[in-house]
C-alpha cells in the first residue's frame, strides 16, 4: 500500500516535477532508428510530457528539437528537412542536427545567432536505438548497459505504446509471480515451458498448476536486484533506475537476453521497449528474440497487428477461445513475446489509474514494494541536490539470469 501522495510522486513526469527531474538525469531511449529515414518528413512524438520532433537529415544525422519553434512556436513537424538541418516553414529559422542555429531570417545578417535558443536536444544513436537527453546542460557520457558494446546484429529492439502510467509495466515485471497465472498457458506451451514449472507445485481448482515462489529483493547502487525461487527455477532480475529492467528469458549461457524499459510518454501513457541481445553471436532465427518476433510487421508497434486494445473491446480478449480452452487469458496463440506482452497490456491497461492506497500487497510482491521505494528514494536524493543514482556507472555486468533447479532438470 502506498499513500496517495507517494503514488502521485511516482506518476507525474512533466518538466519541474520531482520524478521528471530524476528521469531527466538519464539518457532516454525514444525511437527506433528505422523510424527515421534520411530526408523524410519529421516525426512528432512525446516523451516525459514534452512534445518533440525528430528527423534524420539528408546526410543521415538524427536531430531532435522541441515541437514548438523557438522563434514563435510553429510546429517543427511542419518543417522542411533540408541538407544541413531542419527549417521552420513560418519564418525560415534553421537548426542543424547538432544544435547550431544556422539561419534566422528575422534577424539582421550580422546578428550573432549563437545568442538565440535553438530548441535542440542532444541525441545518441546506437544499435538501432535513438537516445535523447532532456536534462539541463551538457549531458553526461552514455552509461554502459549489458549490450552497449555489442555489434548491431547481436541486438534487436522493439517498442509498443501502452495506455498506462510508466510504473505499471515495471510493477508487472517486479511481480514475477503473475507469469505463472496470467501467462500460465503461454509459458507452458512455449519453448521455455519445460523448465518454467515443476511437477511438485500447487493446483488451482480449475486444474491449472503453478509453483508458489519465494521472492527476494535487495537494494543495489543502481536500483534493485530481485529473485524468484520456486521448485522449478531460480530467476534473477535487475532493476536499473530509473526505468530499465533486465529480464530472465530462458536458461543457457548462450541464450538471448532481454532488457525491458518503460519510458513515460506522459503521465498516462508509456513507451515500452524490449531490447533483446546475445553476447556470443548474431541473433539466430531459432533464438528467443527472432523466433518471438517472427511475422511481426512493425517493430515500432510490435503487437499492433493484433488489433486495437480498448475497454470497449475488452482489450481484444477472445471469450470463445477461453470457452474452448484454447486460451487461458483470451489472447490468441501467437509468438511467445507478442502473446506475453498482449496479456500484460490487457491487465495493466485494465487497471486504469490503480489506487495504490487500496491494494492487498502480499509476499509475492516483495520486489514490487522495494522497486517503488527505490524510485522514491532516488527522487528524494535528486531533490536534495545529490547526483542521480548510477547516472554514469558502468552497468555492463548487470543483467538477468535464469537458473533451472535440479528438481526440474
Ligand atoms: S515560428 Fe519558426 S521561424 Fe518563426
Ligand atoms: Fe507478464
Amino acid at each position: 500500500m502506498l499513500s496517495a501522495e507517494r503514488s502521485r510522486l511516482l506518476k507525474e513526469v512533466g518538466p519541474g516535477t520531482p520524478l521528471g527531474d530524476l528521469m531527466r538525469c538519464y539518457w532516454i531511449p525514444v525511437l527506433l532508428s528505422e523510424q527515421l529515414q534520411a530526408g523524410e518528413a519529421p516525426h512528432a512524438f512525446k516523451i516525459l510530457g514534452e512534445q518533440l520532433v525528430a528527423y534524420r537529415s539528408p546526410e543521415g544525422l538524427v536531430g531532435v528539437v522541441d515541437d514548438g519553434c523557438p522563434h514563435r512556436g510553429a510546429s517543427m513537424a511542419l518543417g522542411r528537412n533540408e541538407p544541413g538541418g531542419l527549417r521552420c516553414i513560418y519564418h525560415g529559422w534553421k537548426c542543424s542536427p547538432d544544435g547550431q542555429l544556422l539561419e534566422a531570417p528575422t534577424h539582421p545578417a550580422e546578428f550573432d545567432l549563437s545568442q538565440l535558443r535553438s530548441g535542440y536536444h542532444p541525441v545518441h544513436e546506437a544499435q538501432g536505438i535513438v537516445w535523447l537527453w532532456l536534462g539541463e546542460g551538457e549531458p553526461p557520457p552514455m552509461r554502459k548497459l549489458a549490450f552497449s558494446d555489442l555489434p548491431d546484429d547481436q541486438v534487436i529492439a522493439v517498442t509498443v505504446k501502452a495506455n498506462c502510467s510508466w510504473l505499471q509495466p515495471l510493477e508487472t515485471l517486479w511481480d514475477v509471480f503473475h507469469a505463472q497465472i496470467l501467462h500460465n498457458q503461454t509459458n507452458r506451451g512455449s519453448r521455455r515451458g519445460g523448465v518454467y514449472f515443476s511437477e511438485t507445485g500447487r493446483t488451482m481448482d480449475n486444474g491449472v498448476a503453478y509453483d508458489f515462489p519465494e521472492m527476494h529483493a535487495d537494494p543495489t547502487s543502481y536500483g534493485m536486484k530481485y529473485m524468484n525461487v520456486d521448485a522449478a527455477k531460480r530467476t534473477h532480475f535487475r532493476f536499473i533506475l530509473p526505468f530499465f529492467d533486465h529480464h530472465a528469458l530462458e536458461p543457457g549461457d548462450f541464450a538471448d537476453k532481454g532488457l525491458q524499459i518503460s519510458v513515460p510518454i506522459d503521465d498516462d501513457h508509456s513507451l515500452l521497449w524490449m531490447v533483446m541481445y546475445n553476447h556470443h553471436a548474431p541473433l539466430k532465427a531459432d533464438g528467443f528474440a527472432l523466433q518471438s518476433l517472427e511475422g511481426v510487421p512493425d517493430l515500432s508497434d510490435f503487437v499492433g497487428h493484433l488489433g486495437p486494445r480498448t475497454r470497449e473491446n475488452r482489450w481484444g480478449q477472445d471469450r470463445d477461445l477461453m470457452e474452448q480452452g484454447e486460451s487461458w487469458s483470451g489472447v490468441p496463440d501467437t509468438s511467445l513475446l507478442v502473446r506475453i506482452f498482449l496479456e500484460d497490456l490487457m491487465v495493466i491497461e485494465s487497471q486504469g489509474h490503480p489506487d495504490r492506497t487500496k491494494e492487498d500487497i502480499g509476499i509475492t510482491d516483495r520486489a514490487l514494494v522495494l522497486g517503488r521505494k527505490r524510485v522514491l528514494e532516488a527522487i528524494e536524493a535528486v531533490q536534495r541536490g545529490e547526483p542521480a543514482p548510477a547516472q554514469t556507472d558502468d552497468l555492463s555486468g548487470v543483467e538477468a539470469l535464469f537458473e533451472v533447479r535440479p528438481t526440474a532438470a
